[in-house]
């Protein structure tokens, strides 16, 4: 298959290039800018277009790897170069507004939103992959394109874009919120002063805040800002935290002690 990725000089970008190559497809990037395309694409062992409308010319699929606040420059941009025998879906971490901008742009070829739940450095076995169709031909589509999907090795989750968008204030907001607010804390702390006793559990928490911290902030932002649920999740963080340190403070152990053993329990059922 010829696969087109637009932001394709990016980390989400360049994966996917050399990942689907590998997978025996033919593989043409693009990106701002040209050279820089050119650069990343012969380093990847891919082709590069001279410009977006160029890199979907003759594309069986045009995957749209850009960050949430370009989609739709890029949609106004290759929409017209786009004919009913291709498929075009993007893969922006967040889905309702994204998967309404490619309605609102491409009417000739069938699109889907789509939203790989792992970060470029990732193995793809077992990773989930959730596709979001809105119609009856994208579902046929979200269905092609699943069992390409699962040979590749990833597990696909199949949901609407607005589920998918609630969901995510639960699974990246919550969790990325947790990573800020522990490198915070560390840093009020002054943590450094106590680095080389560090514990299993301290490091293994370090490895988690780290590669939170370091991830794109404009992109980490969006995530928090613009999922209507991130809130709700993170409301109910600071009342958990407020709740523990009451436990803590009136030395309540038997509490303490019950709530552990439940919460084990708990997690012993969603372990995966
Ligand atoms: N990073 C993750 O962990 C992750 C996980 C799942 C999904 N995603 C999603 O994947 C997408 C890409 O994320 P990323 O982390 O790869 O971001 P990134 O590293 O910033 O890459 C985005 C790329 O978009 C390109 N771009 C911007 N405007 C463009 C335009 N008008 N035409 C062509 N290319 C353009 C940029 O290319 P140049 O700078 O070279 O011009 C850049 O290389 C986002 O929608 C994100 O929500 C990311």
């Amino acid at each position: 298959m010829r696969i087109a990725i637009i932001g394709g000089t990016g980390q989400m970008g360049r994966w996917f290039a050399a990942f689907l190559k590998r997978k025996g497809n033919t593989v043409i990037i693009s990106g701002r800018d040209r050279r820089k395309a050119s650069r990343v694409a012969r380093s990847i062992g891919v082709e590069a277009a001279g410009s977006n409308i160029d890199a979907v010319g003759g594309a069986d699929l045009v995957i749209i790897s850009v960050l949430p606040p370009y989609l739709e420059r890029v949609l106004r941009e290759i929409s017209p170069r786009l004919t009913e025998k291709q498929r075009v879906i993007d893969i922006t971490s967040i889905k309702a507004v994204p998967v309404r901008l490619m309605h609102r742009y491409i009417k000739r070829s069938v699109v889907l939103g789509t939203h790989p739940m792992f970060g470029p450095s990732a193995d793809t076995k077992g990773q989930n992959f959730i596709l979001t169709p809105t119609n009856a031909k994208e579902k046929r589509f979200a269905r092609e394109l699943g069992r390409m999907l699962s040979d590749y090795g990833f597990s696909v989750r199949t949901t609407t874009p607005e589920k998918h968008d609630a969901m995510i204030g639960y699974i990246l907001s919550l969790t990325h919120f947790i990573g800020f607010v522990t490198a915070d804390t560390w840093k009020t702390l002054r943590m450094e002063r106590y680095i080389n006793a560090s514990s299993t559990s301290f490091k293994f928490l370090l490895k988690f805040a780290k590669s939170v911290v370091d991830s794109d902030p404009g992109l980490y932002s969006y995530i928090q800002m613009d999922v209507p649920t991130s809130s709700k999740a993170e409301s109910a963080f600071v009342k958990q935290a407020r709740m523990w340190s009451g436990i803590v403070r009136k030395r309540d152990r038997s509490r303490f002690e019950a709530r552990m053993n439940e919460l084990s329990r708990y997690l012993e059922r969603l372990e995966i």
